[in-house]
């Protein structure tokens, strides 16, 4: 599917959005812990989007019965506890989702039965020794295709007799991989101590508290102690998954750069999540933020920006893993700003969905950008922003899509961006709210 763009004049006056879908992290999780847990679990406002609907697809095929109303995004899963997963006789499809793989790896290693994991181009190229060896630790055998020192899927999970606990240094500052090892932890009978380099997105921390785990922080350590059945939390209601952040900061950006001001409604503000906001803050952004959660799993708010003069900076080291799923669309921002913009200590950027470090540098270089690329990130000089007509191939990364699209309305210049199916992973109603934005500027060939 193509996007092919010709700009009109949109977004005149002040626009709310309240329809940002569903955070993809915690759709993902939502499905997993409810399918662990003793008891049925309910969510509202999750993601149904190809990544998450893959997540809920393998699940039932392990044996777990979900109800689903597309409509009034509700979701609502019958755990089967920590071991009652049956055999699936087929190969489990996460399609997309490198989040899928590895949050279930760490699951199926614990079953009594062995599996077969993988999913599409992109995922077979996703490096899963990050998991397999620290998975490996505990007693879980997990086999793939071996490559430049790594492993890839299609993986081979092998049914573990006995899980030990460990103490692990993560060597990279990776949510998916330690939830994988959290999600193990939960089969053993010993502790299992995870030390973070940094911190990174802790949804599966607050989930394995919410769900009863014995689970508990001090400083970087992480420690479960295992064995315990979760419980799915007694409740009346439905539980609230905020919007993705991640998918809001599309819009985000779109409004610090163009346009009469922007509201984003009911938005993730997880401080592991919204880094992008102090960011485009620390340039100059005009954002005001109202926290709107009471009590709720995850804290969440209305975002409301508007256009400012916006001048560059340098990414802090810390601040990246808090904000790596952003950096595709704040390189968009950083055109409409003065001076340069740097993204160092970024090296996992070249192995998301695509290279997008590689990605991102054609996208700038294709829009009129000026970037110099680095091994492990890149720098955008705003001052020699020179906008253009554009052609961009998103590479089947769905960042990548939607930041060339936002791109292309925010610098007012005609653009086709192609292969955009794989938008559906993570925000299905993308081409929906552009159209209330900017109506009739845009085809879908
Ligand atoms: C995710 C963690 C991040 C992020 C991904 C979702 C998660 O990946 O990029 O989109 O839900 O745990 P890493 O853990 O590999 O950094």
């Amino acid at each position: 599917m193509n996007c092919k763009i010709t700009p009109v004049e949109g977004l005149r006056e002040p626009t709310t959005l309240s329809t940002i879908p569903g955070d993809k992290s915690l759709s993902h999780r939502a499905a997993i812990f409810g399918a662990l847990a003793l008891g049925k679990s309910s969510f509202q406002n999750f993601l149904f989007s190809e990544d998450c609907l893959n997540t809920v697809r393998i699940l039932s095929a392990l044996g777990c019965s979900f109800s689903m109303d597309k409509d009034k995004k509700t979701i609502c899963v019958e755990g089967v506890g920590l071991t009652g997963f049956r055999s699936s006789s087929n190969q489990l499809d996460v399609g997309n989702s490198g989040t899928a793989i590895r949050l279930l790896s760490g699951v199926l290693g614990c079953q009594s039965f062995d599996s077969t994991i993988s999913g599409d181009s992109s995922i077979e190229k996703r490096p899963m020794k990050r998991i397999s060896e620290p998975l490996s630790k505990m007693g879980i055998v997990i086999d793939g295709i071996k490559k430049n020192g790594n492993v890839y899927p299609p993986l081979q999970i092998k049914s573990a007799s006995k899980l030990s606990g460990m103490t692990y240094e993560l060597p990279v500052a990776s949510a998916q991989v330690k939830s994988a090892i959290l999600l193990a932890s939960l089969y053993s009978d010993e502790e299992t101590t995870i030390i973070e380099p940094e911190k990174c997105r802790d949804h599966t921390e607050r989930f394995l508290s919410f769900y009863g785990a014995d689970f508990r922080e001090e400083g970087t350590h992480l420690i479960c102690s295992g064995k315990k059945e979760l419980k799915a939390p007694f409740s009346d209601s439905a539980i609230y998954l905020p919007s993705d952040i991640s998918s809001a900061a599309f819009f985000i950006v779109l409004g610090c750069c163009t346009g009469n001001g922007l509201k984003l409604e009911g938005i993730g503000l997880n401080p592991t999540r919204d880094a992008i906001l102090s960011v485009l803050k620390r340039m100059g952004a005009n954002i005001k933020i109202t926290r709107k959660d009471n009590g709720a799993v995850e804290p969440y708010g209305d975002i409301e920006v508007r256009p400012a003069r916006l001048v560059n900076v340098e990414l802090k080291k810390e601040e990246i893993p808090f904000l790596i799923d952003e950096i595709p669309i704040l390189a968009i921002a950083s055109l409409f700003a003065e001076g340069t913009f740097v993204v160092r200590n970024a090296e996992e950027l070249r192995v998301k969905e695509s290279d997008r470090v590689s990605t991102v540098v054609n996208l700038i270089r294709s829009m009129g950008g000026n970037i110099e690329e680095f091994e492990d990130g890149f720098c955008i000089d705003g001052n020699k922003t020179s906008f253009k007509p554009f052609k961009l191939d998103s590479h089947g990364d769905h960042r990548i899509a939607m930041s060339g699209i936002i791109g292309a309305f925010s610098g007012g210049v005609p653009a086709t961006v192609t292969n955009c199916t794989c938008i559906n992973t993570s925000f299905p109603n993308f081409f929906e709210l552009i159209d209330t934005l900017f109506p009739n500027s845009f085809v879908i060939q």
